[in-house]
C-alpha cells in the first residue's frame, strides 16, 4: 500500500463507499426536496427534527446550520452570557470552548479520565463556583460521559446539563441514547461523522419544549410567530432541507452502520491487545459507544504515525492541543499542567481509520503494520 495522488490508499473514512451504498435513496430525496421547491425548513426538516428526536428518546429537537451553533443556540437560549461560568473538557474539539466564549461567557476546564476520556465527575465539584450556570461534557470519540454522576452533581447544585454529542450519534449508556441524558443536547452532522450530512448540519435536542422554541427563534433571526416580528437578536442558523433529506435516509442505516463500526472496533482490540506500549480503547459498561473513532494511546506516535504513513495507511491526533491551551481560549486563562490527564492524552492518542465501510481483512493488515511499528 502507498500513498496517491488521492491520499492514502486507507483513508481516515470514505464518504464516497457509503454514497454507494445508499445512492438510490438519496437522489430520490434529493429530487423530493428540488421538485418541492422548498430549500429552508419545511416537512423534511420537521420529519428530520421529529424522527431524530424519537431515535434519540427525546421529545423535542431544533435544526440548525451546524454543530458549533447548536452549542451556541443552546447556551443562549439558557441565557447564558457575561459573567457566567460554563464547566466542560479540554480534550474536545476547539467548537465546545468557542461556543462558550460567542455567548460571552468564560469556559472553566476540568479534567477526564484516562480510560473512557470524558469528563471526570470526581474533579466537577471543585470546578464549580457561584458563577456555574451549565455543565458541558462531550461524549469524546463516541463514548458518552458518565452522565448518572454528571446530573446528580447538577441536581444537588441546582445547574443545567448540556451534551455535546457531536462525535455520539446512536451511543447509550444503560439503553438511554446520546442526546436525551441531559437537559439538552447538541448534535454535529459534519459529513465525516457517524450520522453526517451533504455539508453543514446540527441538531438540539431537549425534553423541554419552549426551551426548543426558544433555540428556534434565536436561529432564525428572533422572529416570532411573524417573519418581521424579530423580539430578541437571533441570528440565521437554520437547517437546510437538502440536508435534512440526506440526513432522513441516513437515520434509517445509523443502528447497522454503528454496528458495523462496532465489528472493526473488536476486531482492531483483539489484534492489538496486549500490544507493548499500546493501550486501546475500552467501553465501560452500562455506556455502549457510538466508535466514532478508534483511538489508542501509544508510547511513541511520532514513529507509528511515520511507519502507517509509508504504508499508505492514513492516522490522525484527536487532539493535538488540549484546548485550554489553544491561543483562541486564552482569556479562559488556562496554563500548562492545569489539566495533567488531557495534556498526557493530546501526545499519546493516535486515532486508527474507522468506518463502516471498512474490509475486516484491512483492519486486520492496519493492526498488522501497528503491531510492526
Ligand atoms: C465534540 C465536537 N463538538 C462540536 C463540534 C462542532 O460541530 P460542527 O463542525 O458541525 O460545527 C464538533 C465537530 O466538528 C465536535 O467534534
Amino acid at each position: 500500500m502507498t500513498e496517491s495522488a488521492t491520499g492514502p490508499a486507507v483513508p481516515m473514512v470514505d464518504l464516497v463507499a457509503q454514497h454507494a451504498r445508499v445512492r438510490g435513496e438519496i437522489e430520490a430525496a434529493l429530487a423530493r426536496v428540488v421538485e418541492s421547491g422548498r430549500f429552508i425548513g419545511g416537512e423534511e426538516c420537521s420529519a428530520l427534527e421529529a424522527e431524530f428526536a424519537a431515535y434519540c428518546g427525546v421529545a423535542h429537537a431544533c435544526g440548525v446550520a451546524n454543530g458549533t451553533d447548536a452549542l451556541t443556540l443552546a447556551l443562549r437560549a439558557w441565557d447564558v452570557g457575561p459573567g457566567d461560568e460554563v464547566v466542560t473538557v479540554a480534550n474536545t474539539f476547539i467548537a465546545t470552548g468557542e461556543a462558550i466564549l460567542l455567548c460571552g461567557a468564560r469556559p472553566v476546564f476540568v479534567d477526564v479520565d484516562p480510560e473512557t476520556f470524558t469528563l471526570d465527575p470526581g474533579l466537577l465539584e471543585r470546578a464549580l463556583t457561584s458563577r456555574t450556570r451549565v455543565i458541558l461534557p462531550v461524549h469524546v470519540y463516541g463514548h458518552p460521559a458518565d452522565m448518572d454522576s454528571i446530573m446528580e452533581v447538577a441536581r444537588r447544585r441546582g445547574l443545567r446539563v448540556l451534551e455535546d454529542a457531536a462525535q455520539a450519534h446512536g451511543a447509550s449508556l444503560g439503553g438511554r441514547r446520546a442526546g436525551s441524558l441531559g437537559h439538552a443536547a447538541c448534535f454535529s452532522f459534519y459529513p465525516a461523522k457517524n450520522l453526517g450530512a451533504y455539508g453543514d448540519a446540527g441538531m438540539v435536542t431537549s425534553g423541554d419544549a419552549a426551551f426548543i422554541e426558544k433555540v428556534r427563534r434565536l436561529g432564525n433571526h428572533g422572529a416570532g410567530a411573524h417573519r418581521y416580528d424579530n423580539l430578541v437578536a437571533g441570528t440565521n442558523s437554520r437547517l437546510d432541507a437538502l440536508q435534512a433529506a440526506v440526513l432522513r435516509v441516513k437515520l434509517r442505516h445509523l443502528d447497522q452502520w454503528n454496528e458495523e463500526r462496532r465489528s472493526r472496533v473488536e476486531a482492531y482490540t483483539r489484534a492489538l491487545e496486549g500490544t507493548p506500549g499500546l493501550a486501546v480503547p475500552r467501553e465501560r459498561p452500562p455506556a455502549r459507544s457510538a466508535w466514532h473513532l478508534y483511538t489508542v494511546r501509544v508510547r511513541e506516535r511520532q514513529r507509528l504515525r511515520a511507519h502507517l504513513a509509508r504504508r499508505g495507511i492514513a492516522a490522525a491526533v484527536h487532539y493535538p492541543r488540549p484546548i485550554h491551551l489553544q491561543p483562541a481560549m486564552s482569556a479562559a486563562g488556562g496554563r500548562p499542567g492545569d489539566l495533567p490527564v488531557s495534556e498526557r492524552l493530546s501526545e499519546e492518542v493516535i486515532s486508527l481509520p474507522l468506518y463502516p465501510e471498512l474490509p475486516l481483512e484491512t483492519v486486520e493488515r492496519i493492526a498488522a503494520e501497528v503491531r510492526r511499528a
